[in-house]
């Protein structure tokens, strides 16, 4: 693993209204890394990962995308990172490759429609020229990723990326992310299926009410936890994490 840190994030904080999010959070990714990060339902995942393209403002605490604060370089950053959404808004009325074209004219890349056509053959998307209103949403997701690798982001971002996709299509994605850890980007994979997480993480973080309750790599987490696989040694964390419940007192 190179060392740079990629996505460095520092006793992140992130609070709405009384509700705590995410709570002194802090990890690094390196170049060439995918940093899973996993979690129950509201654990805090996507919260994190919004602060990372300045879609929300920390609290307290830092995040840097390349060394740079989101919300201070938006452009700089914007250039830098591709984030995957599960279910992410598409423009139905255009076919895939006018919104590839239209997404790629926000960063001035030298050849576009050969970046286009690479993405094409790379993720099967042989539909490029129907309209998004008639894709699948397996089609949708691969148009998704090819929308957030168009401009060879050194950070990838994956929030539940896999949602909804079937096997040949999941197997695509998980191909693409070893890809681009190969080429040298820092990825951080977020999903609640832990077999993905196993297979393609080098390092894992267990995120429970917004605060990091266990890192390491899969091989260390399983020692850890005594478990045979990732979903039995996040079980066994992640409750042995678990505030004790208060005895009840009894007059
Ligand atoms: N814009 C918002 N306003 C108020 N509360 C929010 C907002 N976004 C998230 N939250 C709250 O912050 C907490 C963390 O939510 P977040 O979406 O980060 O969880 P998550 O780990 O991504 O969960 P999931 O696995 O369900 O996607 C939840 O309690 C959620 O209700
Ligand atoms: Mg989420």
């Amino acid at each position: 693993m190179a060392s740079t840190p990629l996505v460095e994030i520092e006793h992140l904080n992130v609070r709405f209204g009384s509700k705590t999010a995410v709570a002194d959070l802090s990890l690094r990714v390196h170049a060439g890394e995918v940093y899973g990060l996993l979690g129950p339902n509201g654990a805090g995942k996507t919260t994190t990962l919004r602060t990372l393209a300045g879609l929300i403002e920390p609290t307290a605490g830092r995040v840097l995308v390349a060394g740079l604060k989101p919300l201070q370089n938006r452009t700089a950053v914007l250039r830098r990172l591709g984030m995957v959404m599960a279910n992410t808004p598409l423009p139905e009325s255009m076919t895939g490759r006018e919104a590839l074209r239209y997404y790629g004219g926000f960063y001035d890349l030298a050849d576009l429609e050969g970046r286009i056509a690479l993405l094409e053959a790379d993720l099967d998307m042989p539909y490029l020229d129907e309209p998004i209103a008639d894709y699948s949403t397996g089609m949708r997701q691969r148009l998704n990723i090819a929308r957030a690798l168009l401009h060879e982001p050194s950070v990838l971002v994956l929030d539940e990326a896999t949602n909804g996709l079937d096997v040949t299509s999941r197997r695509a994605v998980l191909r693409f992310v070893a890809e681009q850890r190969a080429r040298g980007a820092a990825i951080i994979y977020s999903t609640h299926i832990l077999a993905e997480a196993e297979e393609v993480c080098d390092r894992v973080g267990i995120l429970d009410q917004g605060r990091l309750v266990a890192e390491g790599t899969v091989p260390e987490l399983l020692e850890r936890a005594g478990a045979r696989n990732l979903e039995l040694a996040y079980l066994r964390l992640a409750e042995a994490a678990a505030p004790t419940p208060t005895q009840e007192v009894h007059p």
